[in-house]
């Protein structure tokens, strides 16, 4: 696509067109997605990917066909914890092929497509300050470009790994209209509630439920627990992930904990997480609360 400073007074590139059709594409690919559903914190590493990893193959374990869209562009993880680091994206007709883990997870990242790992994405500009502007526009651009040329067949549930950051929701949000919920991450410290707090600002504001709060590395740090921040701004407690070292060693493997760890602390609390979301995101037709634990994904068909 054009750059802006290409088409002032649109030398005849069409760009709003170009975006709009981008758009349009996006919306037909997402008719296939039954959910889709944000994984953020504003804070950087409080465990947003690896918790996105491991919710993904608990949800395939529960028979859901899955993807995982990692939105980091420039620390994308989730190829590497999802053990599809190095595979090849498959260009069709339909469009870029996702490869699958072996739990079958659909992955697409920009980990995929970079030629190596030192070189970052970065968006070039006249001016430092000029580039800083430009960012926001360019993550958006290549996002949508994802989101519209990923060819991810029909899904029950995709999941969205956030980079850090609190204005990186409402991009997101801008772009996927039929966002069904977010899950917000934290850890047990003050500073972490301090950013997220901001994170349940900007989650309310995109309109999408939001679906609860994971604490993460629970019993690493003293500091106040989620329960109590889940509770000053009346969302749902999801769970407490324990901090357990077989976690990072699982995601730097590509095999996710959950797989090989379900009968653990952490491996439990991060199953019924998923129980509790796919709860809340699949409620029977004309029930009404408490929805059954686990739903049958793909009996409600689109
Ligand atoms: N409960 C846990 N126990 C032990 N290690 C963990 C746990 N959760 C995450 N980690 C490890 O902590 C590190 C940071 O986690 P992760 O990359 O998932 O965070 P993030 O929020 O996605 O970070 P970023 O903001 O950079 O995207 C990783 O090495 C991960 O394996
Ligand atoms: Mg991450």
């Amino acid at each position: 696509m054009k750059k802006y400073r290409d088409i002032v007074g649109d030398g005849g590139s069409h760009i709003a067109e170009q975006v709009q059709e981008q758009q349009g594409r996006l919306k037909a690919r997402l008719a296939a997605v039954r959910r889709v559903v944000a994984i953020v914190s504003g804070k950087g590493g409080v465990g947003k990917s690896s918790l996105t990893a491991n919710l993904a193959a608990a949800f395939a374990r529960q028979g859901a066909a899955v993807g995982v869209l990692d939105a980091d562009l420039n620390g994308p993880s989730i190829a590497r914890m999802l053990g599809v680091r190095g595979m090849r994206l498959k260009i069709t007709e339909a469009g870029v092929e996702p490869p699958r883990s072996a739990q079958g997870i659909r992955v697409m990242s920009m980990d995929l497509l970079l030629p190596s790992d030192e070189t970052p994405v970065t968006w070039e500009a006249a001016s430092q300050a000029e580039a800083h502007v430009w960012r926001g526009n360019m993550e958006a651009n290549a996002l949508r470009e994802f989101l519209a040329d990923t060819a991810w067949g029909p899904l029950d549930l995709l999941l969205l790994d956030l980079p850090p950051g609190t204005d990186r929701l409402s991009t997101v949000a801008g772009l996927v209209p039929s966002l069904s919920g977010t899950v917000l991450v934290t850890i047990p410290t003050e500073v972490s509630h301090l950013v997220v707090k901001k994170s349940v600002t900007v989650a309310r504001a995109t309109g999408a439920p939001i679906l609860g709060l994971v604490e993460n590395m629970a019993g690493l740090f003293e500091g106040s627990g989620g329960e109590a921040l889940a509770a000053e701004f009346a969302i749902p407690f999801l769970g407490r992930v324990a901090f357990d070292p077989r976690l990072a060693a699982a995601a730097d493997v590509g095999v996710p904990f959950v797989t090989e760890h379900a009968d653990t602390p952490a491996g439990r609390a991060l199953l019924e997480i998923a129980d509790h979301l796919s709860a809340a995101l699949s409620p029977l037709p004309g029930s009404s609360p408490p929805h059954p634990a686990s739903p049958q994904w793909g009996e409600e068909k689109r």
